[in-house]
Parts: C-alpha cells; structure tokens; sequence
C-alpha cells in the first residue's frame, strides 16, 4: 500500500505526518517504508537521528528524483506499506507519486489561504484514490478552527484528523514522538486503513 502525504506548500506538516504514519505503520509487526522524496532528507534525517525506538523498523528510502522515487516505490512488497514525503512545490514530482498512490493524505493548516490549496492538491488526485485531509499544529479552541472545519464539512471534503500545536511535536528528532501526537494521528491511520479497505 503506498501512501503520498502530499501538499504543494511548505512548512504545512508533512514531514511530521509522515514520520509519525511510519511509526504507527511499522508497528504490529509490520514493517513501512518512509520514502522521502523531498531532496532537504529531512524525514530521512529524523529516522536516522531519532532514538526513538518506534522508529527503528522503518526503512528508509531517499527519492528526490523521479527516476528514484520510482524505483523506491517499485521495491515495496505488496504487503508492505511506503509512505511517500513530497517536498514543497514540485507539482511534477508531486503527480508521478498520485499515479501510484493508493491513499493520499493532505496535511494543512487552518487559515483563509490554506482551503484553495487544498482544493489544488485534490484536483490533482487521480479518480477513485481515496484523499483525506490532516489539519495540522491545530489550535482547536479557536473560532478560525472551527470555522474551517465547518466549511471542510459544508463542502464534502473529508478530514481525516487534527493534529493539536505541541511543542513536543515540533521536537522532531532530538526527542521522542509526542504521545499525543501519536494519539491523534492514530486516529488518521485508522481512517487510512478503512479507506485503504473500501
Ligand atoms: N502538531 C504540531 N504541533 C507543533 N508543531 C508542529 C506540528 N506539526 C508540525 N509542526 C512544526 O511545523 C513545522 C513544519 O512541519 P513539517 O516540517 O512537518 O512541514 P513540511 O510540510 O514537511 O515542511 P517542508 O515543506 O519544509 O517540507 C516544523 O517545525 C514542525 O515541527
Ligand atoms: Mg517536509
């Protein structure tokens, strides 16, 4: 199953999505694969320097080239799971990863520019790939939160979690995955497995 975490802005939180889907991938007895295509290796980076130990049965693969990124996702068996980092504005890049995406994960902030951002990405997704957004470093007790919710749900498009802001997330690799960050994206992963089985 491959996953792309995929958004073609920057600083939006789809390295941290994607290492902490990794996490909760690889346990259970399963190993994933974090595909980082993003050529700054930062989810590479993290795995490698985290000693965490919820990360060390994720492989590593660096794909920052279409030729790479190919042949990475080539080499996940078809019972494993490849999570997929996109870089920032590579629409290119971006779109050979969605040809081979079985579930794409939009991470995003709430913010007035942020929906038609998300709406881009969406079009971009192939017919029948199942897309789900992941609201990001949110501060839930806000009004623009709830506001952007209300609108995600007014207009049919699914959010599959929200990540509250923790400083223990923004942590990366010099600590250990936040336990509630591990909460809360347990919750996307869920919904990624349901998906995954429709
Ligand atoms: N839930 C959260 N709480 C607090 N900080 C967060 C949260 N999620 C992400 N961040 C922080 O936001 C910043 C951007 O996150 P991240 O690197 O995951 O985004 P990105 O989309 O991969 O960025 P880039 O486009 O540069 O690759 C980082 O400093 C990260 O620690
Ligand atoms: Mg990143």
């Amino acid at each position: 199953m491959i996953i792309v975490t995929a958004a073609l802005k920057g600083g939006v939180g789809k390295t941290t999505t994607s290492v902490y889907l990794a996490a909760l991938a690889s346990s259970n007895r399963r190993t994933s694969t974090l595909i980082d295509a993003d050529p700054q290796g930062s989810a590479a980076d993290w795995i490698a320097e985290s000693e965490d130990e919820q990360l060390n049965r994720i492989e590593i693969a660096e794909a920052p080239t279409e030729r790479l990124l190919n042949k990475a996702l080539d080499k996940v068996p078809p019972e494993g799971i490849g999570i997929v980092d996109m870089p920032p504005s590579h629409e290119r890049l971006l779109n050979k990863a969605l040809e081979r995406a079985r579930i794409v994960i939009i991470p995003t902030r709430v913010g007035g520019v942020e929906t038609p951002r998300v709406k881009a990405v969406m079009e971009l997704v192939p017919d029948g790939v199942p897309a789900g957004l992941v609201i990001c470093s949110a501060r839930t007790y806000t009004r623009s939160y709830q506001d952007a919710m209300q609108q995600y749900a007014q207009e049919g498009i699914p959010v599959w979690g929200t990540i509250p802001e923790r400083v223990s997330i923004t942590a990366g690799p010099t600590g250990p995955l936040a336990a509630d960050g591990l909460e809360s994206y347990k919750k996307v992963w869920r919904k990624i497995l349901a998906a995954a089985r429709s």
